[in-house]
């Protein structure tokens, strides 16, 4: 089978990347929400975030406000976080109740989604609190992760990613038992597009992250590859070899799997989990969720240096970068310029950014 990548550059027609307006046309975003957001998994929350009965945790995705709970039965669920009766968001940040209780009205509601009481509703002929419930939302339980898909129609994560549980299982065999230990989020001021790209690249690690480079990864092993026909990237490396290690990184491999369209889980070598979720606000705005685990959900010394060290260096690095790049995608002089499509792989190739052009085209072109 001939590979598409190295047949453009055997032919030496060079690939282009994207015009400006997959990044910044307001009609083409919101097409991007309804045909990528809404309809594909995205990494939500740790179930340790809502690990006890009555737990509950809201998010948004774009306009879409959702709610995260623990049921009385145990179970883990999500609904978009809107009350039936006239529409108010129903609930705010995280906590712990028996009832979620709507601030307009005081319409409650159970952590199953089932309408509990409406003020004065008895004198309403025919008002029937057993019909009323939160609309549900498919979600699933992903190795201790709950992903959410908008879709009720959807495939299941394991038919949508196929083998990526057995591949994070091989890298990290006790990742179900880590509990959420710390997040952090940052507004980063470009279309979410640029911020996939620029994850999904280490082109420009030699030049914008010196530390990473050295601390944590070996970048002579650095590749990512496009995981067989699925939409996933997979990175992979050897952990650093260099004095500069952030922290003792012998043990398992570095490997991180990007699952298309939005989320990230990684393992640092030596199994340090986290994660990277992407949440678009706007064309030109996104926001990202930076959060670590742990095995007991503290944060001990080694990871504590491990999110200073990447906050202060890499995360920062790429946050300056994303912003340059979506005001030189504004610019009247951007023209898109030749991907560097390496036939060797490795860390100085831009195959994945050509594949997650292929996907982004297919799911709005
Ligand atoms: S909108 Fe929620 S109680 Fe009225
Ligand atoms: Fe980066």
């Amino acid at each position: 089978m001939t590979n598409p990548d190295l047949k453009a550059v055997s032919d030496g027609v060079p690939v282009l990347g994207l015009e400006a307006k997959y990044y910044n046309d307001r009609e083409l975003f919101q097409r991007t929400m309804e045909k990528l957001f809404y309809q594909n998994w995205l990494l939500a929350c740790h179930s340790s975030q809502v690990g006890k009965t009555g737990d509950f945790l809201s998010l948004e995705i774009f306009d879409q406000d959702i709610v995260i709970t623990h049921t009385r039965e145990g179970e883990i669920k999500a609904f978009y976080n809107v009350c039936q009766h006239r529409g108010h968001k129903l609930v705010e940040g995280i906590g712990n109740r028996k009832l979620l209780v709507c601030p307009y009205h005081a319409w409650s509601y159970d952590l199953e989604g089932n309408l509990k009481a409406a003020p004065h509703s008895q004198k309403v002929p025919g008002f029937d609190s057993a019909k009323i419930c939160l609309t549900e939302i498919r979600l699933q339980n992903f190795l201790g992760f709950i992903f959410i898909n908008l879709d009720p129609d959807c495939a299941s994560m394991d038919e949508t990613y196929p083998g990526i549980r057995e591949e994070m299982l091989s890298l990290c065999a006790d990742v179900e038992q880590r509990q959420y230990a710390y997040h952090h989020t940052a507004d980063e001021g470009c279309n979410w597009f640029v911020a996939v790209e620029n994850y999904n690249e280490c082109y420009h690690c030699g030049p914008c992250h010196p530390s990473f480079a050295k601390g944590v990864i070996d970048p002579a092993s650095y590749s990512i590859e496009a995981y067989g026909e699925i939409e996933v990237l997979h990175h992979t490396s050897k952990p650093s070899s260099s004095d500069d290690a952030w922290y003792d990184v012998s043990g398992a491999d570095y490997g991180s799997f990007f699952l298309w369209p939005a989320s990230s889980i990684q393992f640092y070598p030596g199994g340090v989990v986290n994660s990277f979720s992407w949440r678009p606000l706007a064309v030109d705005d996104v926001r990202v969720y930076r959060t670590f685990y742990s095995n007991n959900g503290e944060v001990d010394e080694t990871l504590q240096k491990v999110i200073d060290n990447d906050r202060e260096t890499t995360f920062q690095e790429d946050l300056d970068i994303v912003k340059e790049v979506q005001r030189g995608i504004n610019s009247r002089g951007y023209k898109p310029g030749p991907l560097v499509l390496n036939p060797e792989g490795g860390i100085n190739n831009e195959g994945p950014i050509q594949k997650l052009h292929e996907w982004l085209r297919a799911a709005v072109d």
